[in-house]
């Protein structure tokens, strides 16, 4: 099966970076196509040279995050949720780019987190839905699916536990088949925070009973939620003070 990974980005200081670290994982992983989009009104420069000097299969798409939901620089994270539409972008794409017989399966990858090369072929014989614990999110060391006699059986995250779903986006992988079988499927802007994993689970008539444990039944750390820090430029405006120049806009970062 090909792995289809969904992955939203956004413009920022450290944008290249990050997708240049994502790319190279990718780089080592067999059968895959990358779905990128951007939360922008038209493809930007930076993004579509750097995808074209990329060797990834991939699909370039935009979409622009409504202003009323962009998160400002001042927000705090939580306040709006990220890459929503962007991913709705992806999942339409398949739906009119595979068919339902194919052979695939479908990954939510942030632009910022660490995959494991194990967590793709962990995921990669996904039937329905695939989980797994995922490393330094919700503020714990790891949030994790529990697992007792093969089946997943509640969830171990501090903050609200009884989400039907209570996991990272980064925590599973579904099958392309219910993609298609699924057309209305998709997230919201509109749902409740820390619900649009379990909201998009729900609309696929999922329950607990469907969920394949991986990761040695969800007991290894395979991929981490990393959060990158926000870089500062306030020396660039001394240096136009001082030396009366700053840096050359025409270098691309
Ligand atoms: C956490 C979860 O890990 C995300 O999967 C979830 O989307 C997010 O919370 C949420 O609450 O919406 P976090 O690390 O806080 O993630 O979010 P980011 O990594 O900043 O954003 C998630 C993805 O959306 C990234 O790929 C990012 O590039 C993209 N994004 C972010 C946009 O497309 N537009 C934005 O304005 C911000
Ligand atoms: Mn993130």
């Amino acid at each position: 099966p090909v792995i289809y990974l969904i992955t939203p980005t956004h413009a920022r200081l450290e944008q290249k970076a990050e997708l240049t670290r994502l790319s190279h994982t990718l780089l080592h992983v067999p059968n895959i196509h990358w779905i990128i989009i951007e939360d922008s009104s038209e493809k930007t420069a930076l993004v579509q040279n750097f995808l074209n000097r990329t060797n990834l299969s991939f699909t370039h798409l935009y979409v622009p995050t409504p202003p009323e939901y962009k998160m400002s620089q001042e927000d705090p994270n939580w306040l709006k949720p990220r890459g929503v539409l962007q991913r709705n972008a992806g999942l339409d794409w398949l739906r009119n780019n595979t068919s339902p017989s194919h052979a695939g399966v479908v990954y939510f990858a942030d632009d910022d987190n660490t995959y494991s090369l194990k967590i793709f072929e962990e995921m990669r014989y996904t039937k329905k839905v695939s989980v797994w614990p995922v490393g330094l999110v919700g503020y714990l060391r790891y949030e994790r699916p529990i697992v007792n006699n093969g089946k997943v059986t509640a969830w171990y995250t501090y903050w609200k536990p009884n989400r039907p779903f209570a996991m990272d986006m980064a925590g599973f992988a579904i099958n392309l088949k219910l993609v298609h079988k699924y057309p209305e499927a998709k997230f919201s802007n509109a749902v409740q925070r820390g619900f649009q994993e379990s909201t998009m689970l729900t609309k696929m008539q999922l329950t607990l009973d469907d969920l394949e444990p991986k990761a040695n039944m969800c007991t290894e750390v395979l991929v981490w939620h990393t959060r990158t820090e926000k870089s500062r430029t306030k020396n660039e405006e001394k240096m136009v003070k001082l030396y009366g120049t700053g840096s050359d806009p025409n270098i691309e970062v």
